[in-house]
């Protein structure tokens, strides 16, 4: 379950949390306020049914241009102001030297890491580590369809739109794991298009950039050796991408480092050796929908092919 927005745990999400408490609080006063005043004109005692004179009409007319009128102006003055303050500490320019780029796909999410110097960049998928205390600067853009990026408890949520670029930035105060969530309707499998986000000690995230962009580990035993054998004669580098292999694929998640993530096919199952298992040799089970075909594997390929892909750390 997507954990909630009113639990913030960075920057963004709690100028969001305390910007829905005190329009909650404001509109629950106005709404009370309104409802007592008019449950005071409908019980009040009328004397008779004669035209008031200029004398009691004044009260009336002076509730109409206080209550009606300066009141209203002044509160939404006020909120409009409040509300420009709070966007303008959500439209702070991230401190990051690098940008992390999410594309949005059919039901997952490309991550790659930029860096000044590009040799350092790599891909990954469905998580986004971050240092813990910094803004890290989010770009958004899709591969198909509008998707929408939110970790409730970081901060809003923002869509990807295809043929735009949009931006965000990721702050946490404490190290944990926030979980996110496409907040646009997408296609079929739109509720399981998941994500994590990872908040590290500064130490830990670097260690975990440098393990990230080394190429895969090569096969050790024969049964891991056949695994990546099966992996490359049955098509599964069309679509997916390993470094320090020939497989390249762009349209499905980078595999260099899978069995480093805590889940697969987008937060939709932990990644197990029953599950890994239960993914490739049916997809569409696990899934409906998704794009990863079925391929037809003997049961020793599909039990080396998941003994190598456990080795992808
Ligand atoms: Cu992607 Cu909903």
């Amino acid at each position: 379950m997507t954990p909630s927005a009113l639990d913030p745990r960075g920057h963004g999400a709690d100028v969001i949390a305390q910007l829905w408490w005190v329009l909650l609080a404001l509109c629950t006063l106005v709404a009370l306020i309104t409802l007592a005043a008019l449950v005071y004109a409908a019980l009040r005692p009328r004397p008779n049914w004669q035209r008031p004179t200029a004398e009691q009409d004044r009260g009336p007319t002076r509730a109409i241009v206080y209550a009606g009128i300066v009141g209203p102006v002044i509160i939404l003055a006020g909120l409009f102001v409040y509300v420009l303050s709070a966007l303008g500490a959500l439209s702070v320019p991230a401190d990051s030297p690098y940008s992390i780029v999410v594309t949005g796909y059919q039901w997952w999410w490309d991550v790659r890491y930029r860096f000044p110097n590009q040799a350092d960049g790599f891909r990954t998928a469905n998580e986004l580590r971050i240092p813990v205390g910094r803004r890290v600067r989010v770009d958004l853009e899709s591969f198909d369809v509008i998707h929408s990026f939110w970790v409730p408890q970081l901060h809003g949520k923002i869509d990807l739109i295809p043929g735009r670029k949009n931006e965000i930035w990721l702050q946490a105060n404490e190290p944990g794991v926030y979980r996110g969530q496409c907040a646009e309707f997408c296609g079929l499998q739109h509720t399981r298009m998941a994500f994590h986000v990872v908040a590290l000690e500064p130490a830990e995230f670097d260690a975990w950039l440098m393990q990230q962009r080394r190429p895969a580990p090569e096969p050790r035993t024969a049964a891991e050796q056949h695994g990546r054998v099966t992996y490359e004669s049955h098509g599964c580098a069309i679509c997916h991408a390993i470094q320090g292999t020939t497989s390249r694929g762009i349209v499905a998640p980078d595999l260099t480092h899978v069995a480093s993530r805590m889940y697969l096919a987008a937060g939709t199952i932990p990644t197990t050796r029953g599950h890994m298992a239960g993914w490739i040799s049916d997809p569409q089970h696990v899934k409906p929908g998704v794009n990863m075909p079925r391929v037809p594997l003997d049961p020793d390929e599909l039990n080396n092919l998941v003994t190598w892909l456990l080795t992808l750390r």
